[in-house]
């Protein structure tokens, strides 16, 4: 173990972390002891703020670039090679848990504080990164920020989205740059080089419990895609309409959605299918649903099992149903990825230095790594949350794992930012 790594670890505050992740709930603190803290309101605007006064803390400084993506900048002694940047996302689900996301960031302050502690500069400079929209519940999809930052989605499309309320996400940005601005952060280019990018994250699944490990080194992402579906019928008066002349959208998208369930079922249960959102219209008691729209969440290891399921729910949108029609609208496709060896093998050898026994395992849930991929060479390391709940009010994790994830962040970091 090298001089940094062995000082850092011996920094590094568990305490401190744990205190932050409980503070940094207080933004969008629900009374269920959740958090809502969606893209770009309130909430995650006064995030970021927080997160800035701890870099100016830590002796570091925070720059934002043009999709609100925040970085926390601790400079290296040759800086001008690429950082070796970490981090996750601040944004959380509605009815979302403390720790999906912000444990990310948080180990990522706790990992560059005790290397700060120690008074060893390392070759590349240090990053935390939060990315902007990763749920993309506010505004779909999700991952915004990174595929904005890795080239895979344009500025304008993504400025363009709009929320619930008929909000831009370009306003909802612009809103969020000024609070920054106003706050002293300092802007930063899209797309900046990085040597590597190592994303922290709570599992969200039950493996890592179940295996009884404080850590474990994740080797891959699966596949998502996700759609929106509409259904049009006509309007009418409840009480004077007969059956046989009626064109129910709510009927309709009852036997689509059992049609595209009863096809999204696979004897090895690895496809994921889920419709989380399911709006009628206009919504009255008395009136004859003319229009329903709802979400399909699809997943897969498999890149082309995912688009074999993509065509067979396409042609069943075709179909009349209920004497209504469909539209089956394609929201994003990200692809399974497989991260490199070269990142796995940096956390693998941190592991061992600490004596972690990290088993490798795949995402199933999707982070910002899934495109970061593309841009540098990427791992991620997870810590088990109780019983493999997320996305909602009641996940958690507990302070040892806490501690053990941000030890091994630590010294993966240490390792790769002191290398040529
Ligand atoms: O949906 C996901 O997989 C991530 O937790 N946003
Ligand atoms: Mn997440
Ligand atoms: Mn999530």
């Amino acid at each position: 173990m090298t001089p940094i790594t062995a000082q850092a670890i011996a920094a590094l505050d568990g305490e401190r972390l744990w205190a932050d992740l409980h503070e940094l709930a207080q933004f969008g603190a629900r009374d269920d002891g959740g958090v809502a803290r969606l893209t770009l309101d309130d909430n995650d605007i006064q995030a970021r703020l927080w997160l800035a006064e701890q870099a100016r803390e830590l002796g570091g400084d925070m720059q934002v670039d043009p999709l609100g993506n925040v970085f926390v900048h601790l400079p290296g002694s040759a800086p001008d090679l690429p950082p070796i940047t970490t981090g996750s996302h601040l944004d959380s689900q509605p009815t979302g848990g403390k720790y999906d996301g912000a444990y990310g960031v948080l180990a990522g302050m706790a990992a560059l504080r005790a290397i700060r502690e120690t008074g060893i500069q390392p070759r590349h400079s240090l990053e935390v990164v939060s990315w902007t929209n990763e749920e993309g519940v506010r505004f779909a999809p999700g991952t915004s920020g990174s595929a904005c930052f890795a080239g895979v989605r344009s500025e304008a499309e993504t400025r363009a989205l709009t929320d619930a309320e008929g909000i831009t996400f370009g306003e909802a940005l612009d809103t969020c740059l000024a609070r920054l601005d106003d706050a002293g952060v300092e802007r930063r280019p899209l797309g900046t080089p990085m040597q590597a990018f190592i994303e922290m994250h709570i599992e969200q699944g039950p493996i890592l419990e179940r295996r009884g490990a404080s850590t474990g080194i994740v080797t891959g992402i699966q596949g998502v895609s996700w759609f929106e579906c509409e259904v049009r019928g006509t309007a009418n008066h409840a009480g004077t309409t007969p059956r046989a002349a009626r064109q129910d959208a709510l009927e309709g998208a009852c036997a689509l959605a059992t049609a595209l369930r009863n096809v999204a079922c696979d004897d090895a249960d690895r496809l994921r299918f889920t419709i989380g959102r399911f709006q009628v219209f206009p919504g009255s008691v008395n009136t004859i649903p003319e229009r329903v729209l709802f979400t399909i969440d699809l997943r897969h290891p498999d890149a082309s099992t995912l688009g074999e399921f993509e065509a067979r729910f396409q042609a069943l949108a075709v179909q009349e149903w209920a004497g209504c029609t469909a539209t089956l609208t394609p929201l994003s496709r990200i692809d399974p990825v497989t991260f490199p060896t070269g990142a796995t093998h940096a956390i693998a050898e941190a592991a061992g230095e600490l004596g972690q026994c990290a088993p490798r395992l795949v995402s199933g849930a999707f982070h910002d790594a899934i495109h970061l991929a593309g841009h540098c060479p990427t791992g991620m390391i997870f810590i088990p949350c109780q019983g493999g709940i997320s996305h909602h009010p009641s996940e958690c994790i507990n302070a040892h794992d806490a501690t053990a994830g941000a030890r091994l962040l630590t010294a993966t970091l240490c390792r790769l930012a002191c290398s040529p």
